[in-house]
C-alpha cells in the first residue's frame, strides 16, 4: 500500500469506528409502552425524556452530595440488583446512621402509579424525591442548599446547560432531571411477560400458581403491573412500636387504618425483605400469612375476609409463578449503572 492510501485507509477505518461508537454511546433513551401494560399515568408532556436529562438524573441519583454530609445517595436505599430497593434490613438506613420506620419499596414501573409513598402521601412523582432529600433520618438537606453545592460543580453546571438548555441549576431542574431517571425504570421483561407474549412455556407448577394467583390475589394485584394502586388494610397485626397507621395518616380517617398501598410484585423475589415494615424476611413467611384465617377481623379488606384455602401443593406452585415476575434483563441493565465520566 502506498503512504497516501494508508493514510485514506487509517482514515476511512477510524471513521468507521467512532460512527458506530458514539451511535452505541448515544442510544437513544425512549419510554417503551410495553405490550399488554395500560397506558402509562405519567405526563411525559411537562418533562419531555432527552438522553442528556436521563443521565444527570441517573448522576444525581447515585451521587451523595444530595444529603447534608454526602454520606448518603438514593442509591443508598435503592439497590439496582434487587429492583431499586434494600435488602439487608427491614427498615431504611439514612444520613447519621438513623433508622427510618418503614422498608424501601422497589422503584419498578413508577410511570403507571398515581401515589407515592406507602401511605400515597405524594402524588407526583417530580415531588417525591424532595421527601428523603430534606427527611432528617434519610439526607437531611433542604433544596436551596443542594442547588448551591451543584451550582459550584463545572461538571454539573456543564450538564444541566446539555439538559435544560440553563447552566444555571434551578430546584426544579435537579426533580425533573431525577424523575427523567425514575420514569425510565421500566421492567417488563421477566419469564411472566415472554410467556403472556407467547415466547416461553410456564412449568406446570408456575401454571398452577398463576391460576392461584388469578383466583385469590389478582384484584388488587391487578394487571400486568401487578398493582390496583389503591389502599387496602390486609390483616396484618399493628405494630406498637412503630405506631404506622399507613393511609389514615394522610386522610385523617379512621376508616383508613393501617391500610397501605398495594405493592407490584415485579422483581419480587429480589427485593425482600416484604410489607411496609419489612415484617416477613421471605415468600414463605408472605404466602404463610395470606393463609392464615382473616374472617373475624372486620377491619381486613372484604376479599381477604374469607379463608384462603391453599391444597396440596398450592404454597410451592404460587411461589414458583411469583419467581416467574423476576426480570433479570432489568435488575442487570447497564443503562441504570453509575457511570461516573458521563
Ligand atoms: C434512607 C433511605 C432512603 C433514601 C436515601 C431514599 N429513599 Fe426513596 N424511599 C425510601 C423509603 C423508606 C420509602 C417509602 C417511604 C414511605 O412510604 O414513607 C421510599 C420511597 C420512594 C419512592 C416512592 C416509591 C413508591 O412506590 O411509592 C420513590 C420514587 C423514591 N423513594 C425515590 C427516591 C429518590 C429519587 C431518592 C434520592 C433523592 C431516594 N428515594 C432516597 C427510602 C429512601
Ligand atoms: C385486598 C388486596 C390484596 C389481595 C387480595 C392480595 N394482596 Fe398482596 N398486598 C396487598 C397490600 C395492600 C400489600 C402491602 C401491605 C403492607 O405493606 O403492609 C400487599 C403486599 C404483598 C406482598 C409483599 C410485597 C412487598 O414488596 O413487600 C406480596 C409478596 C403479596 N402481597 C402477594 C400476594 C399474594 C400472593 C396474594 C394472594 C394469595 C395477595 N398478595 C393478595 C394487597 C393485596
Amino acid at each position: 500500500m502506498k503512504k497516501n492510501q494508508k493514510i485514506v485507509f487509517v482514515f476511512f477505518v477510524s471513521t468507521i469506528f467512532s460512527v458506530v461508537f458514539f451511535s452505541f454511546k448515544k442510544d437513544k433513551i425512549e419510554f417503551i409502552q410495553p405490550k399488554g401494560f395500560p397506558k402509562p399515568l405519567y405526563d411525559f408532556s411537562k418533562n419531555p425524556l432527552t438522553d442528556a436529562g436521563f443521565k444527570l438524573g441517573r448522576k444525581l441519583f447515585y451521587d451523595p452530595i444530595l444529603s447534608k454530609d454526602s454520606s448518603t445517595s438514593c442509591n443508598s436505599c435503592h439497590l439496582q440488583f434487587s429492583g431499586f430497593t434494600h435488602v439487608d434490613h427491614a427498615l431504611s438506613h439514612g444520613i447519621h446512621g438513623l433508622k427510618g420506620n418503614r422498608n424501601s419499596p422497589v422503584l419498578v414501573n413508577l410511570a403507571w402509579q398515581k401515589f407515592f409513598m406507602l401511605d400515597g402521601g405524594v402524588t407526583n412523582l417530580e415531588l417525591q424525591p424532595l421527601a428523603p432529600l430534606t427527611n432528617p433520618v434519610e439526607m437531611d438537606e433542604n433544596m436551596a442548599h443542594v442547588v448551591m453545592k451543584l451550582n459550584r460543580s463545572h461538571y454539573y453546571r456543564s450538564h444541566f446547560q446539555q439538559a435544560f438548555g440553563d447552566s444555571l441549576i434551578t430546584g426544579q431542574h435537579v426533580l425533573k432531571a431525577l424523575t427523567q431517571f425514575l420514569v425510565m425504570l421500566e421492567s417488563y421483561h421477566s419469564k411472566f411477560d415472554k410467556v403472556m407474549n407467547g415466547e416461553e412455556k410456564f412449568s406446570v407448577e408456575e401454571e398452577n400458581g398463576f391460576r392461584f394467583f388469578k383466583k385469590n390475589c389478582a384484584a388488587c394485584h391487578i394487571n400486568q403491573t401487578f398493582t390496583d394502586g389503591a389502599f387496602h388494610n390486609i390483616g396484618l397485626p399493628y405494630d406498637a412500636e412503630l405506631k404506622d397507621v399507613g393511609r389514615m395518616k394522610i386522610t385523617k380517617d379512621k376508616r383508613d387504618s393501617l391500610k397501605f398501598k398495594t405493592p407490584t410484585l415485579r422483581n419480587v423475589a429480589a427485593s425482600y425483605p416484604y410489607m411496609h415494615d419489612g415484617r416477613f424476611k421471605n415468600l414463605d413467611e408472605v404466602i404463610d400469612f395470606y393463609a392464615t384465617d382473616k374472617s373475624n377481623n372486620l377491619a381486613v379488606d372484604k376479599l381477604l375476609r374469607r379463608k384462603i384455602i391453599f391444597k396440596n401443593n398450592d404454597k410451592k406452585d404460587l411461589l414458583a409463578f411469583l419467581k416467574t415476575l423476576t426480570d433479570k434483563e432489568f435488575l442487570n441493565d447497564l443503562k441504570f449503572r453509575d457511570w461516573v465520566n458521563e
